[in-house]
């Protein structure tokens, strides 16, 4: 490197840091939010953002002191709005013009994903919408339940093997269950074999590459991506990690575009929907567009989603079932109950519709998603100043009343999923509590929350959604069902010890295994009936 570079750098930063210090002093005398309660101290440059970066449960400590709506500081002590109130998250929610998910944001997903889905905003995100959305409806989720099915018993037959090989049947499932959802969306999504669960001639390349962004996640790498997502220059500098991330994308795009040609190939030689190739995401995306009678979606927009699907549908449904199993293991009652609602269904291989009609299974399926939301939050940024509506009131430091919350053009809301879902003004006295029986009726005041599905807020709502919640449902319901019935699940370390990172997607470890990272350990022990 040559010898000024890095003092260069350096200096550039310190006058960055400088302007930006600068910046938000002003605009702290405008800013209509200082009036909200919130947390006091914070960096005078990195606000709270390093505390949050931490254990996720300190968003949850200031809801409890300060209530629905309150304030905290981000880089260079700019405020950001943190609300859990549903009338306020319905009104940002809905209007995806004036709420976006910002160019910080963007920038950081773009840099991996292209222009798919979780990018694009307003009309070209429309456009996306409706060509893929007939792709994730309940037929196309029907027909790949099979292969749900088929990667769920693979996982059992490993664990069969695994079990016996380690102390008292320890197994960390997240490794196991990662590399499972990985193997269904190369199915179910792109027909695509990933062998994630079996290394068949040697590893997968794709896989080994994804490994580095997808697999093995790491909090202070993605830090350093978010820094030069904030600082555009900084991508002029070698930082580390950053040659394998650059190898993982060229990796998916190339897969990608090859994906993309087959299956235009398969449909144009009239490979019928029937067979197991044409069943794929991929093949009905690719043949909506064909079909579409608008202005149709680019190559380069097609083949987006497949990096968008891997990293949006992979870590997501397997952080979920590894906390469903969690629970289960904490829950040995609803684990046993739960256990025998699926042994009703006498087959190793149910359609979506069996499982659906497994009730106690839904609750627990729902209570999970309810207390350990794998998304535990995500973020809007206002296009313009607007002014939020609230359905209840809040009474600031000088004992005014204030029935909205104004907010100035670029300021960051921070939409609590995990917050709203432990809110004891929704869900009650009992809200921090696992307890699948409140599924039976569940208050009144749940109804006000968004949402396309369970009166929960796990998958978002308006008109991001999630658009593979069914996927991602129909895939968790067919490994519960697989798996509860052939293994019986303890808690290897006291539950107290298990902690989420405040990454958006809330990764499980054990707090006195630091050096093991992300994990979710688990006594796995084959069930015999006759032991119960
Ligand atoms: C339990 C598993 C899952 C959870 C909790 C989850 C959660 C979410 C959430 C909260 C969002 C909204 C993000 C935002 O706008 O800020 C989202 C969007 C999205 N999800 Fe999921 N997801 C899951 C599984 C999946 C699966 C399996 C797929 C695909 C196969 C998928 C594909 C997407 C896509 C493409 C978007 C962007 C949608 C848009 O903006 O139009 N997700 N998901
Ligand atoms: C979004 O908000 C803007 C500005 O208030 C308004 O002009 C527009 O009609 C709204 N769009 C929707 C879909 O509500």
């Amino acid at each position: 490197m040559h010898p000024y570079i890095a003092p260069l750098a350096g200096l550039l930063l310190a006058v960055y840091i400088l302007l930006n210090v600068i910046k938000s002093l002003y605009e702290e005398l405008a800013s209509p939010l200082r009036h909200l309660p919130g947390p006091t101290g914070g960096n005078p440059i990195l606000g709270h953002a390093m505390r949050l970066d931490g254990d996720y449960s300190l968003t949850q400590t200031w809801q409890d002191e300060f209530g629905s709506n309150y304030q905290y500081r981000w880089f260079f002590n700019k405020r950001q709005l943190y609300t859990t109130d549903t009338k306020a998250l319905s009104h940002i929610l809905v209007n995806d013009t004036l709420y976006q998910k910002g160019t910080i944001p963007r920038r950081f997903l773009g840099d991996l994903l292209g222009n798919g889905l979780l990018v694009v905003e307003t009309e070209d995100h429309r456009r996306q919408r409706k060509i893929f959305n007939p792709a994730f409806a309940v037929p196309q989720i029907r027909a790949l339940t099979e292969i749900f099915n088929d990667k769920s018993l693979h996982l059992r037959d490993v664990w069969l093997r695994e079990s016996p090989r380690h102390f008292e049947g320890r197994i960390d499932v997240l490794t196991w269950l990662k590399k499972t959802t990985l193997d269904a969306i190369g199915t179910a999504g792109f027909h695509y074999e990933f062998d994630a669960l079996q290394p068949k001639n040697g590893a997968n390349e794709l896989n080994e590459a994804l490994e580095h962004v997808l697999q093995s996640p790491n909090q202070r790498r993605d830090m350093m991506r978010l820094a030069q997502a904030s600082i555009p220059w900084l991508k002029h500098f070698p930082l580390p990690g950053s040659k394998a991330f650059t190898d993982a994308r060229q990796k998916m795009f190339t897969l990608g575009a090859q994906l993309l040609e087959e299956s235009k190939a398969q449909i144009s030689a009239g490979v019928g929907e029937e067979l197991h190739s044409g069943r794929d995401l991929l093949s009905v995306m690719v043949r909506a567009n064909m079909a579409s009678e608008g202005q149709k979606l680019s190559d380069s927009d097609v083949i987006s989603q497949i990096p968008t699907f891997l990293v949006a549908g992979h870590e997501t449904t397997s952080t979920a079932t590894a906390s469903v199993l969690h629970a289960l293991s904490c829950n040995p009652g609803v684990q046993s109950n739960l256990r025998k609602e699926l042994f009703s269904l006498a087959t190793d291989n149910p359609t979506m519709d069996e499982l659906n009609s497994l009730t106690y299974l839904d609750h627990v399926v729902r209570e999970t998603m309810r207390l350990f939301p794998p998304v535990g939050f995500t973020t809007r940024e206002a296009m313009a100043d607007d002014v939020i509506p609230l359905s209840k009131p809040y009474v600031d430091a000088r004992g005014l009343t204030y029935h909205s919350i104004e907010v100035k053009r670029g300021t960051t809301i921070r939409i609590p999923i995990a917050g709203v879902h432990r809110d004891k003004a929704i869900w009650g006295e009992d809200a921090d509590l696992f307890n699948p029986e409140r599924w039976e009726t569940i208050p009144e005041s749940a109804s006000n929350v968004p949402s396309v599905w369970g009166n929960l807020f796990t998958f978002l709502a308006g008109p991001h959604n999630c658009i593979g919640f069914r996927f991602a449902l129909c895939e968790m319901k067919s490994l519960l069902f697989v798996l509860v019935r052939a293994f019986e699940f303890r808690e290897a370390v006291p539950k107290e010890e298990i902690t989420f990172t405040s990454s958006p997607v809330r990764r499980p470890s054990v707090r006195i295994e630091e050096g093991k990272g992300i994990q979710m350990p688990l006594i796995v022990i084959p069930y015999s009936s006759s032991e119960a």
